[in-house]
């Protein structure tokens, strides 16, 4: 049997990662990249919010795929072709690929992801399951720069990235890395899961669960800062906090600290006082037409679309003709 081949181009970034992280524990406001969610505990974590009942993502773009596949391998089929590769962005599981398989036939399958660790486990789990399939898995920040090393991708392909995932970048970096993503596609194109404005209980239920899946998500960013610079948060000082702001179409997800604290890691330390807040996520939503725009700014002049019954979600086939 094959064994998936496995690039990391992300471990050896290490340092910038620890400049990255501590500059932003110290800005005013406090920020940490959503980035820093994916170690190999928030990636499960993740995994557990998709099959939430309040977090609708997940369950109503695998319906629209599930409903249209037919018509969405045929689009494939007539602007790309069969057999080219796929190119997973965010992979994490790989599950909503793997259900692809069967509809694109791709002939290679290569998964993009931040966690190497959690994305090697993924495809030899994978790979067992589809044994002559060509597997590689790249380690990668995509958020900084979408590109690969020159001979990794050959020809035109077809970028997945499902998940509404380009909702987390504020609107100049999600058309930054859509232009990258039209020119790693070279000439094939871009399957894309984006959501839309809804109701804002509906919203703000998909990002403060029950089950406290999501807060423990958000926490456990601050397990990963100790990890990675030595700090000493106590995540018990710290609240969940998520809520739509209307006026950025997004909903916002911060640590609050319960009371004042100082966080201490390799000769820096940050005071917070009760109530201050660290930004950790934005996860915009959109309007169709604004999303259809910023596609075409990016260079795709071609575009399917696919939408559930309420019109919370929508899958995109974007393609430069
Ligand atoms: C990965 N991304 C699309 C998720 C989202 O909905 O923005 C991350 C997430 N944050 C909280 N719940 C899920």
């Amino acid at each position: 049997m094959r064994a998936p081949s496995i690039v990391d181009l992300y471990r050896p970034q290490a340092a910038s990662r620890l400049d990255e992280a501590a500059a932003g524990l110290l800005a005013v406001p406090a920020t940490v990249s959503p980035k820093f969610f994916y170690d190999a505990l928030g990636s499960r974590l993740f995994d557990a919010i998709t099959e939430l009942d309040e977090y609708y993502p997940t369950r109503t773009e695998a319906a629209i795929l599930a409903r249209h596949g037919d018509a969405l391998a045929a689009a494939v089929q007539a602007s790309i072709g069969t057999g080219c590769p796929l190119v997973d962005l965010g992979a994490g599981n790989c599950a909503k690929a793997e259900r692809l398989f069967p509809l694109l036939k791709p002939g290679r399958y290569l998964a993009l992801d931040i966690s190497a660790d959690f994305l090697g486990e993924s495809l030899r789990a994978l790979q067992w399951r589809h044994p002559s399939l060509d597997i590689t898995g790249v380690g990668l920040d995509f958020s900084a720069r979408l590109a690969l090393p020159p001979g990794l991708l050959r020809g035109p392909a077809l970028l997945f990235y499902p998940g509404s995932s380009i909702g987390n970048f504020d609107p100049p970096s999600a058309l930054r890395l859509l232009r990258e993503a039209r020119e790693l596609a070279a000439g094939g194109g871009l399957l894309i899961g984006v959501d839309l404005v809804k109701p804002v209980a509906v919203l703000e239920r998909a990002y403060d669960d029950e089950l406290g899946v999501t807060a423990a998500f958000n926490l456990n960013v601050l397990r990963h800062l100790n990890r990675l610079l030595g700090s000493d948060f106590l995540p018990s000082q710290w609240r969940h906090v998520a809520f739509f702001n209307a006026e950025r179409s997004c909903i916002e997800m911060h640590l609050e600290a319960r009371q004042n604290l100082v966080v201490r890691w390799r000769g820096a330390e940050r005071s917070f006082a009760g109530g201050e807040r660290i930004h950790t996520e934005d996860s915009r939503k959109w309007q169709l037409a604004g999303f259809r725009s910023l596609l075409q700014q990016a260079g795709f002049g071609r575009m399917r679309v696919w939408e559930d019954d309420a019109r919370w979600f929508a899958v995109l086939l974007a393609t430069e003709r």
